[in-house]
């Protein structure tokens, strides 16, 4: 039922029901931005696990049925009367309306996508704060016709009637739009107005609480017991990795295995910094030959990335056996990776549910669960910018939490084609001074990803008086908010011009720089 673990402490205040919405996480987050706890779970929640979890909240998400489609998903009909506030957002409320025996009808010809300007009858409760005339985000084919019994209209929009309503006798409340996006300018303030006047939830989720709740739970958990930790100097591992460390000290062992495919000067940041500096025990596993010699001669980047993904497993059950024996294996599992494996989608068309495709990448967070290790997961509840908060209240460096994404099989799925040391060397420079660049620019915290990728064909160039025959490197840097979709972002020319020129002049082997102007789709970020 819980799209989280049965073994949490902390009890939600305010609990979603996901009936598919690509928002549901989204809805989360906005509460928990709220110093307040949420957390997700199916639509098919029945109300004794709901009076189990005792929420002071309950919140409906969107989904892309109709309530009248065949299959459509439908709640448990005993939250109406649970006493417990609810608010439905989008289907949510339509789904409100249906089951207390309002109508809801396909809003022929006048569907509602974009934006809105909303008309406040009644400016109290859920609506205080909430401008009259704000723009709301719309995105709905049904609309609300009639209403159920005991409930009244608070705003509508020109094309929507009943935009928010509310029964204020029952504590039941609904909207038709989507206050958790960014496009909806008062929509934090209607999200506040539910979770702290509907609700009376206490601002008491914050980043301190947190840590101390997981202290105590993983010494709880891990007793006396031996921890490993395989570590790749990314913000989750590293997070986990300091917080380990203050809850267990030397039972904590971080694996770093050092594939070869790391970025100039990683391996030897990352031991100074674990090691020499916090004293976080660091077993650095140089494995470069290893891998080098297993990709001879493959071209093909999804074997490259079986071949890497294989190897990396190997390497660590052998030194886990060297170091062990271990009792449990610490995993940086965030929340969006235990929603999107336990959710179901609903599919529009035919009203079916279907399960979420989960991501094959192979990286340090995707060991395989045969593995004879008991897991310790403490940032499964949180989302991306909650690590990075908890990281640096921890004191991780800025230049850790801030860190861009950097894939698994690193830099070998940015050269084409076979990889080789040589052209390692090469593409470390270029992308060192892609780096550079982009942080000597002020540019690296609005950018998702910077990076260089190497093309290992020959073009015609002139230095000097000499003819050149050496390879491009392409630069590829992008904009986005999860690295599902991305754009390609517009550096200033400048910027542009002295990446070039330095990776020109300075990197051997490289007599041109081009620029990505793909986005994702049709792209990938990644080359390969
Ligand atoms: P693509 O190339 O699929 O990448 O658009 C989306 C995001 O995922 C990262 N990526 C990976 N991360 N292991 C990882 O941990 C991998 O194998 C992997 N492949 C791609 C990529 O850098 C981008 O941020």
């Amino acid at each position: 039922m819980s799209y989280s673990t049965s073994n949490d402490q902390r009890k939600p205040a305010i609990v979603i029901l996901d009936f598919g919405s690509q928002y549901s996480e989204l809805i989360a987050r906005r509460i928990r931005e709220t110093e307040v706890y949420s957390l997700v779970v199916s639509y098919s929640t029945t109300v004794e696990e709901l009076r189990k979890l005792a929420p002071k909240g309950i919140i409906l998400s969107g989904g892309p049925s109709s309530v009248y489609a065949e299959g459509a998903p439908l709640c448990d009909p005993g939250i109406w009367d649970l006493g417990i506030p609810v608010l439905g957002v989008c289907y949510g409320m339509q789904l409100m309306v249906h089951q207390l025996g309002g109508r809801v009808e396909a809003a022929v010809g006048k569907a509602e996508y974009g934006k809105a300007p909303l008309f406040v009858d009644d400016p109290s409760a859920l609506l205080t704060n909430v401008e009259n005339g704000s723009t709301m985000w719309m995105s709905h084919g049904d609309s609300v016709r009639a209403l159920p019994e005991s409930f009244v209209r608070l705003a509508y929009t020109e094309n929507t009637r009943e935009a928010v309503i509310a029964s204020h006798e029952r504590r039941l409340y609904g909207v038709q739009f989507h206050p958790e996006v960014v496009h909806s300018t008062h929509g934090m303030a209607l999200i506040r107005n539910f979770v702290y006047h509907i609700c009376s939830c206490e601002p008491d989720w914050t980043t301190n609480a947190f840590i101390d709740e997981a202290l105590a739970q993983v010494k709880a958990q891990v007793g006396e017991k031996r921890v490993l930790l395989a570590l790749s100097g990314g913000v989750d591992s590293s997070t986990l990795a300091f917080l380990l460390n203050k809850a267990i000290g030397d039972q904590l062992t971080c694996m770093f295995i050092d594939q070869g495919f790391m970025r100039k000067g990683e391996p030897e940041f990352l031991m100074e910094f674990f090691d020499q500096k916090f004293h976080i025990n660091v077993e650095y596993i140089n494995a470069r030959e290893r891998f080098i010699s297993k990709l001879q001669g493959i071209t093909d980047p999804e074997e490259k990335r079986k071949i890497i993904g294989a190897e990396f497993i190997r390497v660590f059950e052998e030194e886990s056996v060297r170091l062990g024996p271990f009792d449990y294996l610490a995993q940086g599992t965030l929340y969006p990776d235990v929603i999107e494996s336990a959710a179901t989608n609903v599919d529009p068309k035919t009203g079916e549910r279907v399960a979420v495709k989960i991501k094959s990448h192979h990286n340090v967070g995707g060991l395989p669960k045969d593995l004879q290790f008991k897991l310790v997961e403490p940032l499964r509840n949180l989302f991306k910018d909650e690590v990075r908060k908890v990281g640096r209240s921890l004191g991780l460096p800025e230049e850790i939490v801030k860190r861009h994404p950097f894939p698994g099989p690193g830099l070998a799925i940015r050269i084409l084609g076979e990889v080789t040391n040589q052209k390692l060397n090469c593409l470390r420079d270029a992308d060192l001074i892609v780096r550079e660049e982009i942080s000597k620019s002020g540019l690296y915290n609005q950018v998702w990803q910077a990076f260089a990728v190497l093309i290992p064909v020959c073009t015609v160039g002139v230095m000097g008086d000499q003819r050149t025959y050496a390879w491009p490197v392409v630069l590829r840097c992008v904009s986005s908010e999860d690295g599902m979709t991305a754009d390609w972002s517009h550096l200033p020319y400048g910027v542009l011009e002295s990446i070039s020129n330095r990776i020109v002049n300075e990197v051997e082997g490289v007599n041109r720089v081009v620029l990505d102007i793909t986005s994702k789709p049709p792209g990938t970020i990644e080359w390969e």
